[in-house]
């Protein structure tokens, strides 16, 4: 045991680690071989994270802007241009990218058992990775929303879109009650969301979509490599074609792309793909230009004619399979899978994904996706209120003290004013400071703690690999 001064010592020196900048990491890590992916979800979750803050502070009839093709009711703005509006309104696009991305990387091991034919490792990669998926997700959401709410209620701070409960204890079961919900995937009666943490609907999403991928694998796992193939793609027709399962196709998708590129390192792709590889760059440079159009669907509503409408989509409004509710996913689905699929084989994109901001990116992007909403309601909306953008009527009302009292001017092209881009110096480096303290404090254990519990649940001597 430790003695208390002693403990408080230890105790210090680990908060010292969370809190302050930097790691002394060392040597910079090797990269692996899939780099590339981390680096793309962390540009994704930036992108996430620049789409919230857009919106925030606009008005709903500027937002369209973002939300509807360029040209659109003769709007024609540079944020919003083909290519461009990636980078404005980027969010669905990330958020889809980030499924094909889970897709792949859970399956990397498995597969390479499956194409192996070592079973026995398989049953033990498949049952280490599903003991551990729950507790992966949840923990980190769970502990932020449960400090978000503390916070807000501890220091009184007005959030919108949130009704405080009378006391501390009420506000806990609130909360209670939302993540209990929130955590049990197979629950149907309650809503998709948190109100501690909108953004945050993704997350039992993401579980399903693991599911989805463990279970498949293990289900294809005895089957020879082209029946896999055809199953994998019968599986995907299904979840775009037959039903409204956008979210199981990305994560399939993810599979199937991985599953191809192992095949292809060892020279054992299907021989019509193979046919193709003479012509392989000069595909992949198409398929990117179609995949960042894609990317840029206008995503106000559900309505497909309202797609129709906007110039450049009509007749690709034409293609929405019937099962989707929500056209979207449909488009974004060919953006993301293209996306991935043609990163690796464009060296520039792939070494950009590569460079180290890219992969700082990745290592924090869980955190940066928990935390980027909790800071633009309570900082940033108080920053954007300051210096002229108040958001509506309710900040007037709310947080008075803060509106207008340093107002800037609105120069500049839509989504690039001084007054929008100020603010971000301070909100940049905030969100990523809490970034890196959640990535310390909670992403990194929760990848550690199901490891070992999972290790401390078996009968010695087994011997688990990772
Ligand atoms: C947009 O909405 C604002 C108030 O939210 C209003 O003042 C403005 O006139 C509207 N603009 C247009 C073009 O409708
Ligand atoms: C939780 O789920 C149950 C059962 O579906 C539902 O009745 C209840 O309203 C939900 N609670 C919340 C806070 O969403």
């Amino acid at each position: 045991m430790q003695s208390p001064p002693k403990a408080a010592l230890w105790s210090l020196s680990r908060l010292r680690c969370l809190l302050l900048w930097p790691k002394s990491s060392g040597q910079p890590e090797k990269l692996r071989p899939t780099a590339y992916l981390d680096g793309l979800r962390g540009f994704a979750a930036f992108l996430v994270y620049w789409h919230h803050h857009e919106l925030w502070p606009r008005p709903p009839n500027k937002t369209n802007i973002l939300e509807e093709g360029f040209g659109f009711e003769n709007n024609h703005y540079f944020v919003a241009y083909p290519g461009i509006r990636n980078f404005f309104g980027g969010g669905h696009f990330a958020v889809s990218t980030f499924f094909v991305i889970s897709g792949y990387v859970l399956s990397a091991k498995p597969l390479s058992l499956i194409q192996a034919g070592d079973q026995a490792k398989l049953a033990d990669n498949l049952s280490s990775a599903l003991f551990r998926r729950w507790l992966r997700l949840y923990i980190p959401l769970i502990c932020t929303t449960f400090l978000f709410m503390t916070s807000w209620h501890a220091f009184g701070l007005w959030i919108e879109a949130t009704k405080p409960q009378a006391t501390y204890g009420a506000e806990i079961w609130h909360w209670y009650t939302q993540v209990k919900n929130f955590t049990f995937i197979f629950n149907s009666g309650s809503v998709p969301w948190l109100t501690y943490n909108f953004h945050l609907w993704s997350i039992p999403v993401e579980f399903k979509g693991s599911i989805v991928i463990y279970t498949a694998l293990l289900a294809f796992s005895r089957c020879t490599k082209n029946a896999r193939l055809l199953c994998t793609v019968f599986l995907l027709f299904y979840f775009m074609y037959i039903v409204d399962g956008w979210y199981c196709a990305l994560f399939t998708a993810g599979m199937l792309l991985c599953d191809l590129d192992q095949l292809a390192a060892k020279d054992e792709l299907p021989s019509f793909l193979n046919r193709l590889q003479p012509f392989k760059t000069i595909i992949f440079y198409h398929l990117l230009v179609i995949s960042l159009y894609l990317g840029g669907v206008p995503v106000h509503g559900t309505d497909i004619n309202n797609l129709a409408k906007n110039r450049g989509w009509y007749y690709l409004s034409y293609l929405k399979p019937q099962a989707f509710f929500d056209y979207k996913w449909f488009y974004l689905w060919w953006a993301a899978v293209l996306l991935v699929a043609s990163t690796p084989r464009i060296s520039w994109l792939k070494r950009f994904f590569e460079t180290s901001f890219c992969q700082y990116l990745g290592r924090v992007s869980f955190s940066l996706y928990l935390v980027h909403g909790p800071v633009l309601w309570t900082l940033g909306d108080r920053l954007y209120s300051a210096v002229g953008l108040a958001r509506g009527q309710e900040q007037v009302v709310h947080i008075a003290k803060w509106v207008n009292i340093f107002p800037l001017p609105m120069t500049g092209p839509f989504g690039l004013e001084v007054a929008f881009l100020v603010p971000h110096l301070i909100l940049l480096p905030v969100t990523f400071y809490c970034a890196e303290v959640v990535t310390r404090a909670f992403d990194e254990p929760s990848v550690k703690f199901p490891q070992w519990l999972f290790q401390r649940t078996l009968g010695r001597p087994a011997k688990i690999p990772q």
